[in-house]
């Protein structure tokens, strides 16, 4: 297992269209642990192989409730429900945060690292995961969502905004 770089916006990697994986041989299984390594250390949410100059369809999700990394190999969206507003950012797009709209509940079928199709569905931080890392797989960046990054003082309102209404739930 090793550590790979993370390539930053700008890079043309991070606008080309994916090969599907083919082979789900130890050449793979070495690019998911890399990519899992690589995820923990950055202490992010998700991570394509795009952003680790690999064009193939590959990325990993962290499960917002468990910690857990999920290995989504040749994914795709095959349901979404629901609407969320929220901030957003990318390993790629390093300090920088914007509001995206996206799907609450999204579906995604996908193979494992063995070539075995599954279905995984995701919530709210987790549906947005799905959705931003399956857009990498396809050249695309969260900024093409955007009209503006957020300023430190938007981040911290909220930020702020966000912990008064988790607090204000745990009221109920
Ligand atoms: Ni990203």
């Amino acid at each position: 297992m090793a550590l790979r770089n993370i390539v930053i916006q700008g890079e043309p990697c991070l606008q080309k269209v994916c090969r599907p994986v083919t082979e789900f041989n130890h050449r793979l299984h070495v690019l998911l642990d890399d990519m899992t390594d690589t995820l923990a250390e950055a202490n992010g949410a998700g991570l394509a192989a795009p952003q680790v100059g690999v064009l193939r369809r590959v990325c990993i999700v962290m499960d917002e409730g468990s910690g857990e990394y999920l290995e989504l190999v040749n994914p795709e969206i095959i349901a979404q429900s629901g609407e969320q507003t929220g901030m957003e950012g990318c390993l790629s797009v390093p300090g920088k945060w914007g509001i995206v709209t996206r799907p609450n509940v999204v579906r995604v079928r996908a193979q494992d690292r063995d070539g075995n199709w599954f279905e995984a569905e995701g919530e709210g931080m987790n549906a947005r995961c799905f959705c931003h890392e399956i857009e990498h797989l396809d050249g695309h960046l969260y900024v093409e969502h955007i009209d503006h990054f957020l300023t430190d003082e938007e981040v911290r309102e909220y930020l702020e905004r966000e912990e008064a209404e988790a607090a204000a739930q745990e009221e109920v």
